[in-house]
């Protein structure tokens, strides 16, 4: 049985929380250095206007940071009720009295001066659970960079070009003829593991406490699904046949027209990006990659690259490749513990460069087989970023859970109406991202960064 999480990191130190605060900061600034129009546009119905998110995380962090931890009287208590993510749904939240641009900038940034007053004068051992190891800053800083990645599938959904920094990622593993990346599996050996944590101080409460799970040897994919496996389902017929799906995935994908991953389109076809295919400098199946499949990121039409993990797919589609592979969606105790009961499969050490592509070092996640050094101990690679793996497991509480710091943040998504997703994305930052880290989300989700990988029984 392996230990329990090996001896915590040194809670954060002031310093190092400084610098947290400042790099959530610089992205959410960056991603909303755009004309004020598209910053009060709603681009989609799932998502918030830019502006919202953008004065939402100064107003969370004026909530918690000053007045929760620090005592401070509200700054602007009449606008606590147009930013609470409770009170009005994404959809409603363009015809709110919102902060303009400029207004919101002015209002978070005023936040922010007052919370570098706060840290400077807090006690980081105060028992106080919220300021115990800097939590309370561990929580906005973590809440800030999950709304940059919501900007940008809000960006991504919004069709513009020129918006979004690219970037080089390490290249994949070269393929042999004739190999399925697919049928590359890593097994794992049965016996108890620790799931969950109790030691890491900025973990949230729905991943505590550690608690023990046995399971029985299972194999798990090696690699996340890539875009080549996903067009053999296509190409298999798979949008058209029942046997694979869910009954409620199955009414789904037939009354909404769905067969391929959101942002796709096929050479010739209308689609959702059909109309931005007259762009594009050269010819379908010729193309690299391709096998004449295109997909739009970020505005720009471009072959869909067959070694890339495959992103933009629902719960309900990659349950069912799943099943047309003759496999299954690993439950999230089994994507757990193939990370092997560390921060990160690789161990304990902040993530570098070679080991996991997180932090929008390019826009997109890199190839299979490019992180060899991110491996855990059983062998699988690219557990953490690139996209996040939806899991089987609904989204429920870990025996002994308990609320912090409020109901709100775990505790009333608990039940069957979330599937768990884990490991991160491209666009993840590194500081919110670990093993035991569990995101959720409905099962029909297409636009945020989502892939999985398959699992199996062993025998
Ligand atoms: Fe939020």
């Amino acid at each position: 049985m392996r230990e329990r999480h090996a001896p915590p990191p040194p809670a954060a130190g002031k310093e190092l929380i400084a610098t947290e605060l400042a790099a959530a900061r610089a992205r959410s600034l960056a991603y909303t250095d755009v004309e004020d129009d598209l910053l009060v546009r709603q681009h989609s119905p799932l998502m918030s206007p830019l502006v919202w998110d953008l004065a939402h995380v100064g107003n969370y962090e004026e909530l918690w940071v000053l007045r929760a931890a620090g005592g401070i009287t509200p700054l602007r208590p009449e606008i606590d009720d147009i930013y609470d993510a409770f009170k009005h749904p994404r959809k409603d939240r363009p015809s709110l009295p919102l902060l303009g641009p400029a207004e919101a900038r002015r209002y978070i940034s005023g936040v922010r001066g007052r919370v570098l007053d706060v840290l400077d004068a807090v006690d980081l051992e105060d028992p106080d659970p919220l300021r115990a190891g800097g939590f309370v800053f561990g929580l906005v800083v973590q809440h800030e960079h999950q709304h940059d990645e919501t900007m940008l599938a809000t960006l991504q959904l919004s069709g513009e070009p020129g918006l979004i920094r690219d970037g080089e990622l390490p290249p994949g593993r070269a393929q042999e003829a004739g190999e399925t990346r697919s049928e590359d599996e890593v097994f794992v050996r049965p016996g108890p593991f620790f799931m969950g944590t109790d030691a890491l101080p900025w973990a949230y409460d729905n991943e505590r406490p550690s608690h023990l799970v046995d399971l029985p040897g299972y194999w798990i994919d090696r690699w996340p699904v890539s875009n080549g496996d996903y067009l053999a389902f296509i190409a298999d017929g798979g949008y058209d046949d029942p046997r694979w799906w869910r009954p409620e995935g199955w009414e789904w994908v037939r009354q909404k027209g769905i067969h391929a991953p959101l942002f796709w389109t096929r050479d010739g076809a209308e689609g959702d990006a059909g109309r931005h295919i007259g762009h594009r400098g050269n010819g379908g199946r010729r193309a690299a990659g391709g096998d004449g499949w295109w997909r739009r990121r970020f505005g720009r039409m471009e072959p869909v690259p067959l070694d890339e993990p495959v992103q933009h797919v629902s719960w309900y589609e990659a349950d069912a490749y799943a099943r047309w592979a003759g496999k299954r969606l690993p439950t999230e105790a089994e994507w757990e513990k193939a990370c092997g009961g560390r921060r990160f499969p690789w161990g304990d050490a902040d993530p570098r460069p070679d080991q996991a592509n997180l932090g929008h070092r390019a826009a997109r996640p890199a190839p299979v087989g490019a992180y060899p050094a991110g491996a855990g101990p059983y062998g699988a690679e690219q557990m953490i970023g690139d996209v996040w793996e939806w899991t089987s497991s609904w989204f429920q509480p870990y025996p002994g859970f308990r609320s912090f710091p409020y109901p709100e943040y775990s505790e009333v998504f608990f039940g069957e109406t979330y599937r768990v997703l884990r490991g991160g994305s491209w666009a993840t930052h590194p500081t919110a991202i670990r093993t035991t880290f569990r995101n959720w989300d409905y099962p029909i989700r297409r636009q945020i960064f989502a892939g999985f990988r398959c699992a199996r029984a062993a025998g």
